[in-house]
């Protein structure tokens, strides 16, 4: 067994970045270098303002930085230095070429592991981080095996990380579990126990789950599809509550209290987001198809497509309430975070929104506490929502708050929840007086208390609610 004193990680990311920045902070004997080949966020990383947001990811980088974690572009030099690697990259859905639209590019996982193969003068154990299909720990093993030199011996693990975004550091200091898989084989098994003793430095033995390469590769691609499982179903029942009266809340809550559902995950929203859900489904999907399961990809497709249902369905709800069109009319979105107390937008369903509502001709005031501006633009920009930046700027503004965004507004959309929208925390009265009217307020996220915003005024619709629940 190797006693990990030197980790690198390659992939200054979501993940990378807080990850192995939570190792530093635990084992103050163990080296910490995470790397980028991109430099403006690896400058981000040693600068004051780093390149994402996550409470309590301040505290523990500025603890640590320049003591026993460091944040460099020299790749080579740190995988050269490393006992352990971890890879931490992106792995996208691919656009392109077989698969395009559901597999996961692995060109970033392959180019990696070619760096280390190249690069490494001595064994090291490789630990894929990224969420990866099924079996890729084989193809890293077939390239570093290809391209080593000499008595070299790379040993192959699979750490998938669990964290979610927004209570990383949480998760990644108290974590449910951490799951390690490698080969069956006694050097496998060695790795195995190597990386578990870096993180039994502060996780209790019996949270740490190993168990073979496939299974823990698998893991991962379950876990996010039973967790977004749980939300389109919630979503679909959300639909049946409107049409019927029954409400959504309680509906969750009454289920939620059986103990073989339990409560988490049945909030009704406006539909998942965020990079990992979609795209790992639609990689479980590509896997299915591919070892020939047609009814099990079906099974986990539908997830994603009541997940699109329950977007489009939201606008439609908001374009018939004023009165079948937004045209010239201004619409305030509260949030563009794909969920609170993130600044990430990957596939956040504020940007599916703001493009159904740009198509219907409606000008779009958007506030969000964290989002850069040049995000925002970045990505409603892409190709395909609208194609250039002038356009663009005649159909939205990015406002510096919520009042100024909700200011002559017809509308007001809550697409994320963060806790500054709650009834409690926003002044409602002050934001209805300076609205049209009738104004309109729409709830994506259950945040507010509906009769409280009905009495300033306001017509309310909630997903999941109905307004006239309650009577006969
Ligand atoms: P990210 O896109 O934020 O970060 C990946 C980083 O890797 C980028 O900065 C990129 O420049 C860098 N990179 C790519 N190829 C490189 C190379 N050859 N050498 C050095 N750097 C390279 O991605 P994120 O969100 O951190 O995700 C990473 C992986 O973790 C993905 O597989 C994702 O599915 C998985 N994951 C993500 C979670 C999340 O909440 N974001 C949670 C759990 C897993």
């Amino acid at each position: 067994m190797v006693d990990v004193k030197s980790i690198c990680c390659i992939g200054a990311g979501y993940v990378g970045g807080p990850t192995c920045a939570v190792i530093a902070y635990k084992c103050h004997n163990i080296k910490v270098t995470i790397v980028d080949l991109n430099q403006a966020r690896i400058d981000a990383w040693n600068s004051d303002k780093l390149p994402i947001y996550e409470p309590g990811l301040e505290e523990v980088v500025f603890d640590r930085r320049g003591k026993n974690l460091f944040f460099t572009t020299d790749v080579d030099a740190a995988i050269e230095e490393a006992d352990l690697i971890f890879v931490s990259v992106n792995t996208p859905t691919k656009k392109t070429g077989m698969g395009a639209g559901m597999a996961a590019d692995l060109a970033y996982i392959e180019g990696a592991t070619r760096r280390i193969a190249e690069v490494a003068t001595r064994s090291k154990i490789v630990v894929e981080k990224s969420t990866v299909p099924c079996r890729t720990a084989e193809s890293m093993r077939t390239i570093l095996e290809a391209n080593s030199t000499g008595s070299i011996h790379f040993d192959i693990l699979s750490n998938p990380e669990f964290l979610a975004e927004g209570t990383a550091i949480k998760d990644l200091l108290n974590p449910d579990r951490v799951l390690i898989g490698a080969l069956q084989t006694p050097e496998g098994i060695s790795a195995q126990k190597s990386l578990a003793a870096v993180y039994q430095n502060w996780v209790p033995e019996d949270r740490v789950i190993t168990t073979n390469l496939w299974s823990s590769e698998l893991s991962k691609l379950a876990a996010n599809a039973l967790l977004a499982q749980r939300i389109s179903s919630i979503n679909a029942l959300s639909a049946i509550c409107e049409a019927t009266g029954a409400d959504v809340d309680e509906v969750a809550y009454a289920c939620g209290r059986d103990s073989r559902l339990g409560s988490k995950f049945l909030k009704a929203s406006v539909g998942f987001g965020g990079s990992c859900f979609q795209k790992d489904i639609l990689n479980l999907v590509y896997l299915s198809q591919q070892l020939n399961l047609p009814e099990v990809a079906d099974y986990w497709q539908q997830v994603v497509i009541m997940n699109e249902y329950q977007k489009k369905r939201f606008v439609r709800k908001i374009i018939s309430t004023l009165f079948n069109t937004i045209t010239n009319k201004r619409i305030a979105v509260l949030g563009f975070a794909f969920k609170k107390d993130t600044g990430d937008t990957r596939e956040s369903a504020a940007i599916t929104l703001i493009k159904d509502f740009i198509d219907e001709n409606a000008h779009v005031a958007i506030y969000d506490p964290k989002v850069e501006h040049e995000q925002i633009y970045m990505d409603l920009a892409e190709p395909g929502v609208v194609d250039n930046r002038k356009q663009l700027e005649k159909s939205i503004s990015i406002c510096g708050d919520a009042y100024e965004a909700c200011k002559g507004a017809d509308a007001v959309v809550i697409v994320t929840e963060w806790d500054e929208f709650k009834s409690d925390q926003l002044d409602y009265q002050r934001i209805y007086d300076n609205m049209h009217k009738p104004a309109f307020l729409f709830d994506g996220r259950l945040l507010l208390d509906a009769a409280q915003i009905r009495e300033i005024g306001f017509k309310v619709h909630i997903i999941g609610k109905n307004e006239l629940a309650g009577t006969a």
